[in-house]
């Protein structure tokens, strides 16, 4: 503590000095500036470049310090005050066992951010983001960002990585899981929302973190869904979609973005001058830091861009890229590229600034330790104030598909319920990909959570193995493509039963990061097993555990009950038995359409028309011959036990804006929710707009024969875009409006915008 005493000392000396020259200077530079001016003013370029180094917790904190290899290394750096921050340290004693050594070892003591991967929770797990994103509950989406905080920063945590803004149209690709789907005007509201929850309005308050938005840019638009491919969109779709999420979060006062992998246009993303000081730092004066992704630096030698580390570092930094992620690439070759003059040491300084003004506005200069209070850890972590809000989520964020003879909900009594599926005891998958501080086992599955049920016979069979296990590989997957063995216990209690529950689809690692699909039907043998089961008994509802669309085309035509419910945390099964018995009315719209076929990827709803849309009775028209351009399930669609009805659609010109009003009335038995959605269509423009864009939605709730008039106000924000040269334009003419509980509403009417 000494040494952050004698910096704060020499920093209120130095901005005490600032002040006398503050009145006189013309740039009133505010408080934290002045604070990190005055410690940057102190820095050697050595101890600059080390707040751009980042390390990956390299050692067992708790055991003995390292004596050789990239340990050791990384142990020397961090005393020398060459380490700006860590990952995936965590835990209060490990947190405070290497601040202590930055803090009190180093020449300056200056603090180091902490960074996870927080991206659905911490210990507890709430949904998956797609899963949350399919609640369209913005306060919910928000509220699980700040509980995520609470956990994650009662471990001593500061930062995460999180939210992931990345569109994708594209189901192979494996992270579409920790996005919030294919539209850019719902991922930038739900991307603002998790900004928020993050970082709540003070970040020195130490259950926020400072949040990352992620991966900058297109990485979701990776060519054929593979995870790291190339990305190659033209500015269009570059300005309009990929793009906005981004921008949104920025506004927000996201404290930091992250690079990513994939090249964009020819150019790897950490690399991009374009992208990192034209756009972000250039036309959206953007005042947080860059880190690049996880080596991403030094893997522009494989991108065949650099032609080596020391190359790899001055082509990063140039261009904007503030922090090297698990690199090495700064640390050990910035320094040597400044004095060679092919790196500017005010560039060196100007990402030292962006990342210590983090660090002041985390209050880590006040106290470095102050993520580091045990009582908190042991009281927050795990709560029942943590669960609640991911059952709370977890239900929102279930989408109900399909539900003839209104086989859901269950009758609560006096059943005969068989439950089938590997996954319906799976007490880890539901965790998702991204629970590295999630305790394995630790969700509550659906048999589990069905059980509480008691006034029903459930009985369970496994049916089948989703996988055999793992290869050498660190989690490279063997699918069950041929082990029938437990059929016959499956068609067994199916036989007898009133009602077969299949709970089917994918364990937790066959979607993230690195688990790109290229057939997206049920894996292994659960498509059989499904059609094997439906032939003794057809009264089954199929409930999906999947962290992306599938093509569940055969399941559509035959199967009467089918609930969407993702990956869905630690309260999973609590959650899923709650909507199945009807306790919770299920309320989501699927934010990411599902395809019929995989050869109908990418599939979205808000396509262009092209010049030769269909159908048409001749063969010249943009389609297939083998397959329709209908996805299985559109954008926005999801079920209710209620009904909806909407009339009375209006639409008005109100000085440069579009005033949208309708009635909705609950026309079922039971109370609901409703996504009333608007959609715009610009018909013509100088640049072709989507035949269908989301520009406006509320959540509403309806008791039984209950009506309300829902108004939108579209302003120019909504009803403009990007020209191919960055401009935001708006320009009047025919729009055509739609409103409904999803994309392919076809209540509309038109207007001529002026
Ligand atoms: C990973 C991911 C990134 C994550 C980072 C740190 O490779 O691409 O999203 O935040 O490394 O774990």
């Amino acid at each position: 503590m000494r040494k952050i005493l004698i910096l704060n000392l020499v920093i209120v000396f130095f901005f005490g000095c600032n002040q006398q020259t503050a009145t006189t200077s013309t740039k009133k530079l505010n408080d934290l500036d002045q604070k990190v001016d005055s410690l940057l003013n102190i820095m050697t370029l050595e101890e600059k470049i080390g707040q751009m180094n980042q390390y990956n917790g390299f050692w067992d904190v708790t055991g003995p310090v390292p004596s050789n290899g990239d340990a050791a290394k990384k142990y020397e750096h961090l005393k020398k005050g060459l380490v700006g921050s860590m990952l995936n340290v965590r835990g209060v004693e490990n947190v405070r066992k290497v601040q202590k050594i930055a803090v009190e070892e180093s020449r300056l003591g200056i603090p180091l951010i902490i960074g996870f991967d927080v991206i659905h929770g911490y210990e507890t797990q709430s949904p998956i983001p797609l899963a949350e994103s399919a609640s369209w509950d913005l306060k919910a989406i928000k509220k699980s960002a700040q509980m995520a905080a609470k956990e994650a920063a009662a471990a001593g945590i500061n930062w995460t990585f999180a939210p992931m803004v990345d569109i994708s149209r594209d189901a192979r690709w494996g992270r579409v899981m920790e996005g919030a789907g294919e539209d850019p005007f719902l991922g930038s509201k739900i991307g603002v929302a998790r900004v928020e929850g993050f970082q709540g309005k003070d970040l020195s308050n130490p259950y926020t973190l400072a949040a990352c938005a992620k991966h900058f840019a297109a990485y979701g638009f990776a060519e054929s869904g593979k995870d790291y491919n190339t990305a190659d969109v033209g500015l269009s779709t570059l300005y309009n979609t990929i793009l906005p999420p981004f921008k949104s979060a920025h506004e927000a006062g996201v404290k930091t973005f992250m690079n990513s992998f994939n090249e964009l246009n020819g150019i790897p993303a950490t690399g991009d001058k374009f992208l990192q000081r034209d756009i972000l730092k250039g036309k959206w004066h953007y005042e947080g830091f860059v880190v690049s992704d996880w080596g991403s630096i030094m893997e522009m030698i494989p991108h065949g861009y650099a032609k080596d580390k020391k190359h790899a570092a001055e082509l990063a930094a140039n261009s904007g890229s503030d922090m090297d992620m698990e690199s090495y690439a700064y640390v050990n070759e910035l320094a040597s590229l400044v004095k060679e003059g092919k790196v500017s040491e005010e560039l060196i300084t100007d990402s030292a600034r962006r990342i210590l003004r983090v660090k002041f506005e985390l209050g880590l200069f006040e106290d470095p330790y102050k993520y580091c209070n045990s009582d908190r850890e042991k009281t927050v972590i795990g709560s029942k104030e943590m669960h609640d809000a991911a059952l709370d989520m977890a239900k929102k964020s279930i989408v109900l598909l399909k539900n003839s003879n209104n086989i859901l909900p269950l009758k609560k009594s006096g059943q005969k319920i068989a439950l089938i599926g590997a996954l319906a005891s799976d007490k880890n998958s539901p965790l998702g990909n991204w629970r590295l501080a999630a305790k394995d086992n630790s969700a509550i599955s659906v048999l589990e959570g069905m059980q509480a049920y008691k006034d029903n016979e459930l009985s369970y069979a496994e049916g089948a193995a989703v996988y055999l296990g793992e290869t050498n590989f660190p989690s490279e997957l063997v699918l069950n493509t041929t082990d029938k063995s437990k059929f016959n216990e499956a068609i067994a209690i199916a036989k007898k039963a009133d009602v077969v529950v299949m709970v089917l689809g994918e364990v937790g690692y066959q979607s993230g990061e690195a688990r790109s699909r290229a057939d997206l039907g049920l894996p292994g043998v659960q498509q059989e097993l499904l059609e094997t089961v439906y032939k003794v008994n057809k009264n089954i509802v199929l409930v999906l555990n999947n962290g992306r669309p599938l093509t569940i085309t055969w399941a559509d035509e035959n199967i009467p009950g089918i609930v969407e419910a993702w990956q869905l945390g630690s309260q999973s099964g609590n959650a899923i038995a709650q909507v199945l018995y009807g306790d919770y009315n299920p309320s989501g719209k699927l934010p990411m359409t599902f395809p019929r076929s995989v050869g109908q990827v990418p599939i979205y709803y808000n396509y262009k028309n092209t010049g030769r849309p269909g159908p048409k009775r001749e063969v010249f028209w943009s389609h297939y011959q083998d397959e329709t351009n209908k996805p299985l399930y559109p954008f926005g669609y999801g079920l209710s036990y209620t009904s909806f009805d909407y009339k009375d659609l209006k639409v008005s010109n109100s000085s440069g804006n579009i005033n949208v009003s309708v009635e909705i009335t609950n026309t079922g038995q039971v109370k609901g929710k409703e996504v009333v959605q608007v959609y715009i269509r610009d018909i013509i423009a100088s640049v072709t707009r989507p035949v269908k864009e989301l520009k406006g939605f509320e959540l509403i709730e309806l008791t039984p024969s209950e009506s309300k008039t829902i108004t939108f106000q579209l302003t120019k924000k909504e009803l403009g875009f990007y020209n191919n040269q960055g401009d935001f334009i708006v320009e009047p003419g025919e729009f055509q409006i739609f409103i409904g509980g999803s994309s392919d509403t076809n209540l509309k009417t038109t207007i001529d915008y002026k």
